[in-house]
C-alpha cells in the first residue's frame, strides 16, 4: 500500500518533473472560480466570498523536505480544488485510502481561494532552525508583542503554517482544509480552526458585523503600497503581504442592553447609515477635525474609527478582510456580569486583514486601540496569529519554493 509520506514525495516528485499543474494547460479560468496561479496569492483582494475556514498548523517533522513534499502536495491539490475539482483525481484502486473526502461532489467551485502563510515557527521554534530557514525570516515576521488586555487561548493562537480557505459555500471551505490537512498527515497537524462567515445585504451595501455596524467601509487609499510587500523584499516575499489574525469575542449580551446612541459614539459612526458621526452619508470622509458647539470633537478621542485611521496613526493602512463568528454559546455558572442569562454567546469577529508590514500597520493600530479604543469594554481578544503569505505562485512552481531554493 502506498504510504502517505511515499504519496507525498511523489507529488513533489511530479511538480518538479513535469514543471507544470493542471491548471497550467488552459491557465483560463472556468466560471465561477478564482485564478489561483497569479502575481498575487488569491483571496487577499478577491472580492470577499461569503464564507471562511481559517487553519493554522504546527509542523510536526524535523526533516525539511518533508515540508517541501507537503507544500508541494498543497499546491497541487489547491490548484485543483480552486477549479471544483477533487484534492486528488479519483481512482478505482480500492487498496488506498480515499483519494477525496467526496463530501464536495458535484458542488460549485463557488469561488474557492486558498491563501497560504508562513508564521514564526517555520523559521524558528524554540531556538531551533529546524529547516534551515533562520537567515530568511524576514524582519516584518517579528513576533506580535502582548497587547494590553490580551486573553489569548493558546488553543487558538500562532502556527507555523496556516491556510485562508475562503467560498461562497460553508461546505467547499471545510472540504478544502480537510483535504489538505489529510496530505499534511505526515509532516504538520492542525493546531486551530475558526469558521467564519458574513451575509450581504442584497442591494449590495456594506456587510454588517454582529454588533449591528457597517463593516469594511474605509479601504487603503493605495492597495500597492499597503498591502504588498515591496521591491526591498526577498524574492519570495515579493507580490506577498504579511496576514494578522485575531479572534475577537464579543460581549453580545452588553452591547444588546447598549443605547444605540453610546454604540453609535463607540464607532464613532451612525449605526443605521455607516455614516461618520453627524454626517449623512457612508463614504464621506470621516472629518475628524469637526467640533460641536461645545468645543468637543464630534467623533470622540477615544472612538474606534478614530484610533483606527492611518492618517492619525502614521499612514498605517491595512486591507481588512474579517468575518463574524459563531461558536455557539458557554453554560456560565454563578458570575458577573448581571446581564448574563446562563448562557453567553461565543461569538464575535475573525479579524483578518493584510498588510506590507506588520511592525508599522497592526502594531501600530492595535498597540494604541488596546490602550484606548471605547470598543475594548465590548470585546475581547482570544485568539491570534501572524503569518507572511508569499507572492503569487506560477505555474510548475509550488508555495514557497523561491524561500526554500533561495531564488
Ligand atoms: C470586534 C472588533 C471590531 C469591530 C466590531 C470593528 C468594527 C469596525 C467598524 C464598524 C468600523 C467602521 C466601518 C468601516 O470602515 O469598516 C471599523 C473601522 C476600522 N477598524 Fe475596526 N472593528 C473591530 C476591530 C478592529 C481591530 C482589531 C482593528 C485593528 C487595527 C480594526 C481596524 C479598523 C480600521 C483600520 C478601520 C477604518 C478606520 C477609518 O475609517 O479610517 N478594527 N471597525
Amino acid at each position: 500500500m502506498t504510504s502517505r509520506r511515499g504519496f507525498l514525495g511523489a507529488a513533489g516528485g511530479l511538480l518538479a518533473a513535469a514543471g507544470t499543474v493542471a491548471r497550467a494547460a488552459s491557465n483560463q479560468p472556468v466560471a465561477g472560480t478564482e485564478a489561483f496561479f497569479g502575481p498575487h496569492q488569491a483571496g487577499i483582494v478577491t472580492p470577499q466570498q461569503s464564507h471562511c475556514f481559517f487553519a493554522a498548523f504546527d509542523l510536526t517533522t524535523d526533516k525539511r523536505d518533508d515540508v517541501i513534499a507537503m507544500l508541494a502536495a498543497w499546491t497541487h491539490a489547491a490548484n485543483r480544488l480552486s477549479e471544483g475539482k477533487t484534492a486528488l483525481p479519483l481512482g478505482d484502486d480500492a487498496r488506498v485510502p480515499a483519494p477525496d473526502a467526496a463530501d464536495a461532489l458535484g458542488l460549485a467551485p463557488a469561488r474557492l481561494t486558498l491563501t497560504f502563510g508562513f508564521g514564526p515557527g517555520l523559521f524558528i521554534k524554540d531556538g531551533k532552525d529546524r529547516y534551515g530557514l533562520v537567515a530568511s525570516r524576514p524582519p516584518e515576521l517579528a513576533d506580535l508583542p502582548r497587547f494590553n488586555g490580551d486573553q489569548l487561548i493558546p488553543a487558538k493562537t500562532g502556527g507555523d503554517l496556516c491556510i485562508q480557505a475562503c467560498a461562497d459555500d460553508p461546505q467547499v471551505v471545510f472540504h478544502a482544509i480537510r483535504e489538505l490537512a489529510r496530505l499534511s498527515y505526515d509532516s504538520a497537524e492542525l493546531r486551530w480552526v475558526q469558521t467564519g462567515f458574513i451575509s450581504k445585504p442584497g442591494d449590495g451595501s456594506t456587510p454588517r458585523n454582529m454588533m449591528g455596524f457597517k463593516d469594511g467601509t474605509q479601504r487603503p487609499a493605495d492597495i500597492d503600497k499597503s498591502v504588498w510587500a515591496g521591491n526591498g523584499a526577498p524574492a519570495w516575499m515579493r507580490g506577498g503581504t504579511y496576514l494578522v489574525v485575531r479572534r475577537i469575542r464579543m460581549a453580545l449580551e452588553h452591547w444588546d442592553r447598549t443605547k444605540v446612541s453610546f454604540q453609535e459614539e463607540t464607532m464613532g459612526r451612525h449605526k443605521y447609515s455607516g455614516a461618520p458621526l453627524g454626517l449623512q452619508n457612508e463614504f464621506e470622509p470621516l472629518g475628524l477635525d469637526r467640533n460641536d458647539k461645545d468645543e468637543n470633537p464630534v467623533i470622540a478621542e477615544n472612538a474606534h474609527v478614530r484610533l483606527a485611521n492611518a492618517d492619525r496613526n502614521g499612514s498605517a493602512d491595512i486591507l481588512r478582510r474579517g468575518y463574524s463568528y459563531n461558536d455557539g454559546a458557554n453554560f456560565v455558572a454563578e458570575r458577573w456580569p448581571p446581564w448574563r442569562q446562563g448562557m453567553e454567546y461565543d461569538a464575535g469577529l475573525l479579524f483578518i486583514c493584510f498588510q506590507a508590514d506588520p511592525r508599522t500597520a497592526f502594531v501600530e493600530l492595535f498597540g494604541k486601540m488596546a490602550k484606548f479604543d471605547m470598543l475594548n469594554q465590548f470585546t475581547t481578544h482570544t485568539g491570534s496569529g501572524l503569518f507572511a503569505c508569499p507572492g503569487g505562485i506560477q505555474p510548475g512552481e509550488y508555495i514557497g519554493q523561491r524561500l526554500f531554493e533561495k531564488i
